[in-house]
């Protein structure tokens, strides 16, 4: 059956066809990041109305990037949260309107769910090799989400069956990685950004905290890193001074990016270890990021680890429509009433699933 996704909770409208929850027929993607670049940031208001400017152009682009019509869709899967209120309605009423329009069943998806889903599409087989459509071979692994908006562990004890162990407390890493990018210049978004400058600076020229690193639990913090690179960047003469500096600018961005390297390596390691797992899904948009990749291989050589196509790292439909097939299988299916929910919980999924 194929599955029409559509994503609209940041700052990405897409729409995406995607097969049995793997095959990815299409991905289209309308990034908004030129208009937010000027901010250095998301603003909400330009992020709404640029999400009704494109949403019927991306589910067109999507459909005939696919090759198929409406007549084709078995089934509209949208983000119903977390995220930017404004942004979520679009895509939530949209998808709500064409299935009621169009006779379909109406799936809702949690985007961070949506995101732990997407090392399993655009591939034959897993990223451990195995058939996810089979449910007796499923192991449990354990998921580390970290992007602009999300910084969690999670543990997959069963299929589509997530249960949160640890989040940030402040910043998300992505977050953190925007800010510090932002404060010496670097533009937005900055993780692609710093990431190819950390690869060409020294990572121990500056000692930058690890934050509850050795602390009980799971949980994360990013924000006194980001604190404490601030500090550096005022000791070696200030935002001004330092822009200018390349070589200083390279070992800023390598000294940040080993700090949250070691962080997320590490945390992700007491997981495995205390629940005796040896797989790891690493999803999100910093999954993108190269120097944690390699980190994952050297310092995890035992451990089976899922990363998403490079395209589905980022906010996308494909992974939508993707986590929407278990969903639609157990018959987890929305109505008219669904409605956007900002702060949508990873946890409360469960609960809201009939709803
Ligand atoms: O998943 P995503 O598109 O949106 C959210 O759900 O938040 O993630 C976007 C975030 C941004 O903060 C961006 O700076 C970060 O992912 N990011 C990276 C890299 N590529 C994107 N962070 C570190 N290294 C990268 N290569
Ligand atoms: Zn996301």
């Amino acid at each position: 059956m194929l599955v029409l996704g559509i994503e609209s909770s940041c700052d990405e409208t897409a729409a995406a066809v995607v097969e049995d929850g793997r095959r990815v027929l299409s991905n289209a993607i309308a990034s908004q990041t030129p208009l937010h670049q000027l901010h250095g940031g998301v603003v909400p208001e330009i992020a709404s109305r640029a999400h009704l400017e494109a949403i019927i152009p991306i589910v067109e682009q999507a459909l005939a990037d696919a090759r198929v019509s409406m007549d084709d869709i078995g089934a509209i899967a949208a983000t119903r949260g977390p995220g930017l209120i404004g942004c979520l309605l679009v895509g939530v009423e949209f998808a709500k309107g064409l299935a009621a329009t169009r006779g379909l069943p109406l799936v809702a998806v949690q985007h961070v769910a949506g995101h732990l889903y997407s090392p399993f599409i655009g591939r034959e087989r897993d990223a451990w090799g195995t058939d996810v459509t089979q449910h007796a071979e499923f192991e449990p692994y354990i998921g580390l989400a970290i992007s602009g908006g999300h910084s969690s562990i999670v543990i997959a004890e069963a299929p589509n069956q997530l249960r949160v162990l640890g989040e940030t407390l402040d910043d998300a890493v992505g977050e953190a990685y925007d800010k510090i990018a932002k404060l010496i210049g670097l533009g937005y978004p900055g993780g692609p950004i710093v990431d190819r400058e950390a690869a060409l600076g020294n990572p121990a020229a500056f000692d930058l905290p690890r934050p509850m690193i050795h602390r009980a639990g799971y949980d994360f913090s990013f924000s006194g890193l980001k604190t404490a690179f601030a500090r550096e960047v005022e000791r070696q003469g200030g935002a001004d001074a330092v822009k200018g500096n390349t070589a200083m600018i390279a070992d800023l961005c390598a000294s940040f990016q080993a700090a949250a390297i070691d962080v997320l390596v590490e945390r992700a390691k007491k997981a495995l270890r205390d629940h005796r797992l040896r797989r790891l899904a690493v999803v999100g948009g910093v999954a993108c990021n190269r120097g944690l990749r390699a980190a994952l291989a050297e310092r995890l050589p035992r451990i089976q680890i899922a990363l998403p196509h490079p395209e589905f790292c980022t906010d996308n439909a494909a992974m939508i429509a993707g986590a929407a097939w278990p969903l639609l299988q157990s018959g987890a299916l929305s109505g008219p009433r669904l409605a956007a929910t900002p702060s949508l919980d990873l946890a409360a999924m469960e609960s809201w699933q009939g709803g």
